[in-house]
């Protein structure tokens, strides 16, 4: 088993070849796939299987039942758009096992990481001692921030007997399971127009409201899932500020776009954060799982979430005779100092995910990236136009980044149920509906820059 076997090699090498030359990638089937049950019998034996025939019962049966979220034809939930060289690059840290726990382990990767992490930190203007680690997905990071944000509120004067976190009802649903994780409540502030603004956030504070005197920090999102919103940043960072809360930034989905210049104003205040979320594996073009999650002071979330145990304490020890200058106190990022991913969320072994970005990012440069965002921009704004002169959709609202929600008139949620598996049994989209204000409508998030108006074209014609 840990030998190198040529033609098995051969084989899985092959088919990532092929797979990632696919241009387009099939959007294939899901769930609505040809029934499993019987497709996986008897494969898992004590005398094991030929790879080629287990490779080709995958390729056939089981990917097929795979949706390509990378395909510029997934329009659903939020989709991916990984980059060829990140892709590449991801198959470098399988075949490397590249983890990143520590730097005692992993100084190399860690350093990689560090790179990435700094564009993304000075992207959103936070200070150069800003600083933190990938983990896997945005609901993880928002649950590590938050503890961080719970556990050092004492430190801000709060009293937290009973600490609330302030969030309106848009804010992505991982957040409301972190604070039921956290043991903390939700602290509802009204949206308005589907915004958590400053002047709403400070109303509900200074109001009599049951619990307004127990909020420690205050979530905002920088790109609603459902809508594509951007929350008043800069107005809910000042009230922070004035009133000691943490800031919260929730840029899970939206954060990819402070690549683009057209949209970084809608952005202001961001840089007021203590905590800040933004998902490579969504809009910023990497593989999953990876999500960057940045601390204004990460010493902070170190002394929160670093791991205490004998057989660990060599991890936070100088290293004796490595080249480098030791600072065991050191809390810059970009320093050449021992620096622990470990230490900056609720994790301890950890895949080195941050680099199949940092290799992209470096082959491909910012200006690349720049431009696959706007074009997506772009093409939102292109779709929202289609829709909006089409006679029987309306479309709900203007969309702010990337995702456009609209109506077919007179249909209810089963008429969108219906389309949705009609238009993915002909292969034509992966599209699902939400509700938004209550009433059923369609839905489209668009991320892949090769999602053009003409793909949208085929799928609006699918609803005359
Ligand atoms: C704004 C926002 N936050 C958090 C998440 C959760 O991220 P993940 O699915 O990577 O856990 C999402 C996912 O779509 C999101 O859009």
């Amino acid at each position: 088993m840990f030998t190198f076997d040529e033609k098995t090699a051969d084989l899985i090498f092959g088919y990532c070849r092929e797979r990632l030359a696919l241009d387009p990638v099939p959007l294939d089937y899901g769930g609505y796939a040809k029934p499993l049950h019987d497709v996986l019998d008897g494969l898992i034996s004590s005398e094991g299987n030929e790879p080629a025939r287990v490779l080709d019962l995958f390729a056939n049966r089981l990917a097929t039942a795979v949706i390509s979220s990378d395909s510029p034809r997934f329009l659903s939930f939020i989709p991916a758009a990984p980059t060829k060289a990140s892709l590449l690059f991801d198959m470098v840290v399988s075949s490397s096992s590249l983890h990143g726990t520590s730097w005692l382990e992993a100084a190399g990767a860690v350093a990689a990481e560090n790179q990435v992490l700094a564009v993304l930190s000075d992207l959103a203007g936070l200070p150069g001692t800003a600083g933190g680690c990938f983990v896997s997905g945005g609901s993880a990071a928002n649950l590590s921030a938050l503890m961080v944000a719970r556990d050092t509120a004492g430190l801000q004067g709060h009293d937290t007997a009973r600490p609330k976190f302030a969030c309106t009802e848009e804010a992505h649903s991982s957040v409301g399971k972190a604070l039921r994780v956290l043991g903390v409540d939700p602290f509802v502030v009204p949206s308005v127009d589907h915004r958590l603004t400053g002047e709403a956030l400070e109303t509900a504070l200074s109001s009599a409201r049951l619990g307004a005197a127990d909020v420690v920090g205050v979530v905002a999102t920088a790109g609603t899932t459902n809508g594509g919103i951007i929350d008043d940043l800069a107005g809910v960072g000042s009230v922070a500020r004035r009133r000691r809360l943490w800031f919260h930034v929730d840029a899970a989905y939206g954060g990819g776009a402070l690549f683009a210049p057209s949209v970084r104003p809608l952005f202001e205040g961001i840089a007021m954060a203590d905590s800040l979320v933004v998902d490579p594996h969504k809009w910023l073009f990497g593989p999953y799982d990876c999500a960057a999650l940045i601390y204004r002071r990460p010493a902070l979330a170190k002394a929160v979430h670093t791991q205490d145990a004998a057989y660990l304490d060599v991890i936070h020890e100088a290293l004796p005779h490595a080249d480098h200058e030791v600072d065991a106190g050191a809390e810059d990022p970009n320093a050449d100092v021992p620096w622990n991913p470990t230490d900056y969320a609720f994790h301890l072994t950890r895949r080195a995910r941050g680099l199949p970005l940092w290799f992209s990012l470096a082959v491909h440069g910012t200006n690349a990236y720049r431009e696959a965002v706007e074009t997506v921009l772009a093409n939102a704004k292109e779709v929202a136009a289609l829709i909006a002169r089409t006679p029987y959709l309306e479309l709900v609202r203007e969309p702010t980044l990337s995702i456009i929600v609209f109506r077919r008139q007179g249909w209810s949620r089963t008429h969108y149920e219906a389309w949705c598996a009609s238009v993915l049994e002909d292969q034509v989209a992966f599209v699902t509906p939400t509700i938004w204000e209550g009433e059923a409508a369609a839905r489209l998030a668009l991320l892949h820059p090769d999602t053009t108006v003409e793909i949208v074209r085929e799928i609006v014609d699918t609803m005359a």
